[in-house]
């Protein structure tokens, strides 16, 4: 297939519609997500995909009632052990992006021990949000170069888009060029607002559990189909002048 997005990133929403219609918890709702994300993995890994990265649990997903975050917690960690060799065997290399500070000791360790596995690999990028909002990994990154500023190792003029950049979490991952959120509802809800800026955007109104190869084909497909201008206009872009503008 050719016109491969380099970075495919998810919003793997609509869990607990799910749960509600099946008459389940919602718990069990986030248990139905783990067939459809280990499917999107494998399918971006096998496309040849170069960067996956999955919204799993959001800065604001922590107002959520207690029993309800306690259960998603539970979840990420017995889903990563259990999929951990897996992932390493397909040389995926895992990341995870957020304030992790805020997750449970237990699940850091996980976390930590993933990322040291998995670090040499060089298969798909897999970045996996939890405890994630793009506002405060803006916020993280201006907390830092204003610590370099006031210690004199930089100068406030020598703050460039490049060097915001490389303190995000995502640094060193290309921007995202397919966005995909499922659920139906159309809206970033504080995911990646920096390296989303010129992400083709893709509403599926599949619950995530229900995600399947055909809708992850139809998101392709639907990418596939766009043209990217990137500001320019049609006759720049017919000249060949696009990489210009987003490899500078
Ligand atoms: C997405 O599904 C998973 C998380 C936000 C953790 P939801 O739990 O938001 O499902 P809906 O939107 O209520 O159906
Ligand atoms: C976004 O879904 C976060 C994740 C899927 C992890 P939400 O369900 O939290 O978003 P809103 O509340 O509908 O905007
Ligand atoms: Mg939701």
């Amino acid at each position: 297939m050719t016109n491969v997005p380099r970075h495919v990133a998810i919003t793997m929403d609509g869990n607990g519609r799910w749960a509600t219609a099946h008459g389940v918890p919602r718990a069990a709702g986030h248990r139905a997500g783990l067939k459809p994300t280990r499917m999107a993995i494998q399918e971006c890994a096998r496309r040849g995909v170069e960067a996956l990265t999955l919204f799993a649990f959001s800065s604001e997903n922590w107002n959520r009632p207690p029993d309800e975050v306690s259960s998603l917690m539970t979840l990420f960690v017995d889903s990563l052990d259990r999929e951990i060799d897996e992932l390493h065997a397909n040389r995926v290399r895992v990341r995870f992006i957020g304030d992790r500070k805020l997750l449970s000791v237990r699940l850091q360790a996980r976390i930590a021990a993933a990322e040291q596995r998995t670090a040499a690999n060089d298969g798909l990028k897999l970045q996996i949000a939890m405890s994630y909002g793009g506002r405060w990994d803006i916020v993280q990154a201006a907390q830092e170069l204003a610590r370099q500023c006031s210690s004199g190792s930089i100068r406030a003029a020598d703050i460039d888009e490049a060097r915001f950049a490389s303190l995000l979490q995502l640094a060193g991952v290309p921007d995202a060029d397919l966005m995909i959120r499922t659920g139906g509802e159309q809206r970033i809800s504080n995911f990646l607002l920096w390296h989303g800026a010129y992400a083709e955007l893709y509403f599926s109104p599949v619950l995530w559990p229900e995600f399947d190869v055909a809708e992850l084909e139809a998101a392709f497909a639907f990418f596939g189909g766009r043209e990217r201008r990137f500001g320019l206009t049609q006759a720049q872009l017919a000249a060949g002048e696009a990489m210009k503008v987003r490899e500078p």
